[in-house]
């Protein structure tokens, strides 16, 4: 089999890749180790910035997200027993994000690449990139114990953090960066109405914790935890009751509760591996980068890096230029630096760490204090969560 990209992976990276390309008549082939079912299992963040909306639109896949998405104009930061709304359209010129949980637009973009008849490949073993420094790159894997070869122009590893696009490229050649939190977050998602029309962030001296949705009815909540626990330690009894203690006194009188039907525990960090093009390998989304979710940078980012290569593939194909993938990278990684930078500096806000002492806490309130009195600080907040330009 021949196609021009070979897109492994079917996240929202790939996917949205794919669409972009049907679009541009750039046809790719999408592979991905896992079944459909399976990756619609998996429950992410939700807060879609301005870019990505657009790039959903310019998908073709936006049509639900516009219906069924809740734009949201501002969100809480809850600390010292008060909450303090950060006004994002009043802040940064009228722009906001759109809740839209990242399971459904996932399924948005599933859906319309068999509306559109593109090839996927799902349950495909031993995936493997090959020659993507020489001239003729391939991708091989095993279907119902066939091996298979697809010859292609370029491969895009849209793999995820654990994929086998990045791990491909000899050791000399890539450089990591990372930072491992000394925590995890719990989450919940249970059909209850969310205890307030936006999200809140809250800095609490037990733990950080945040309060999310997924519609009007649907909630999805978080506790900062310590890396040991277990899901099953927690009840739904105990992690409401724990929500509670940690909100507002206004908020957790108006906690609605209900069973859950979801609970985990992730890990946090910060991870990015430079750089994001080797030969014809192109690195894309969690294949190079991770974030911890404060301030749901994860998926954004994603979007991004598939807008610079998209660019630059459309470049490519249509103008026989390379230069839009020859900057691909640099471009990439300056924009994910400020959203690694960004999510850093929000998530050592509003955490406890373990050697939180009575300094650091006096900073992280000096630091939410400035934010309440200074449109400057509010305003480099609200600029960086709605998304910096691309
Ligand atoms: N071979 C083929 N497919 C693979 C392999 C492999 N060896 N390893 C992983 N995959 C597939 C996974 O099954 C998954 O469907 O690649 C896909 C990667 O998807 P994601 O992990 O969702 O990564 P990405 O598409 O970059 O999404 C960006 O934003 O908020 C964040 O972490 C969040 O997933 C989110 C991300
Ligand atoms: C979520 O809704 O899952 C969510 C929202 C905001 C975040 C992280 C996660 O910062």
């Amino acid at each position: 089999m021949r196609t021009q990209v070979v897109i492994i992976g079917s996240g929202p990276s790939g996917l949205l890749l794919g669409q972009l390309l049907a679009k541009a008549g750039i046809e790719a082939v999408i592979l991905d180790r896992a079944g459909k079912d399976y990756i619609l299992g998996r429950v992410r963040a939700g807060v879609l910035e301005n870019g990505t909306v657009g790039l959903m639109d310019e998908a073709g896949a936006g049509a639900r997200m516009h219906v069924e998405g809740l734009p949201h104009g501002g969100f809480s930061l809850a600390f010292d027993g008060r909450d303090h709304r950060i006004d994002l359209a009043d802040l940064t010129g009228g722009k906001g994000v759109m809740v839209y949980g990242q399971t459904e637009l996932t399924r948005d973009l599933m859906q319309q690449r068999e509306v559109i008849g593109a090839k996927t490949i799902y349950d495909a073993a031993n995936v493997r990139p090959h020659d993507f420094d020489g001239r003729s790159p391939y991708v091989t894997y095993e279907a119902e114990g066939v091996s298979h070869h697809i010859d292609c122009d370029f491969i895009a590893g849209c793999d995820g953090f654990h994929g086998v696009s990045r791990k491909a490229v000899p050791e000399k050649s890539i450089t990591i960066f990372e930072k491992v939190y000394p925590f995890g977050w719990l989450g919940l998602l249970a059909d209850v109405p969310p205890v307030n029309h936006e999200l809140i962030y809250a800095n609490h001296p037990g733990g950080f914790a945040l309060c999310s949705m997924r519609s009007e009815s649907r909630s999805r909540y978080y506790l900062q935890c310590a890396l040991d626990e277990r899901g099953e330690d927690w009840s739904d009894d105990r992690f409401w009751d724990e929500l509670r203690r940690r909100l507002p006194a206004h908020h957790a009188e108006a906690l609605v509760t209900g069973p859950s039907f979801e609970k985990s525990i992730a890990p946090l960090r910060s991870f990015v591996a430079e750089p994001m093009r080797f030969g014809k390998l192109f690195l894309v989304g969690d294949a190079a980068h991770i974030v911890p979710p404060t301030g749901a940078k994860g998926l954004n980012l994603a979007a991004s890096d598939v807008h610079y290569l998209y660019a630059g593939l459309r470049e490519y194909y249509q103008e026989r230029s390379s230069a839009g993938i020859d900057a691909y990278s640099a471009r990439a990684l300056s924009r994910v630096w400020k959203a690694v930078r960004f999510s850093w500096w929000m998530t050592t806000m509003l955490h406890r760490f373990p050697d939180t002492g009575a300094f650091d806490q006096k900073i992280q309130e000096a630091e939410l204090d400035y934010l309440t009195h200074s449109r400057a600080a509010a305003t480099v907040l609200a600029e960086n969560y709605v998304g910096l330009a691309y």
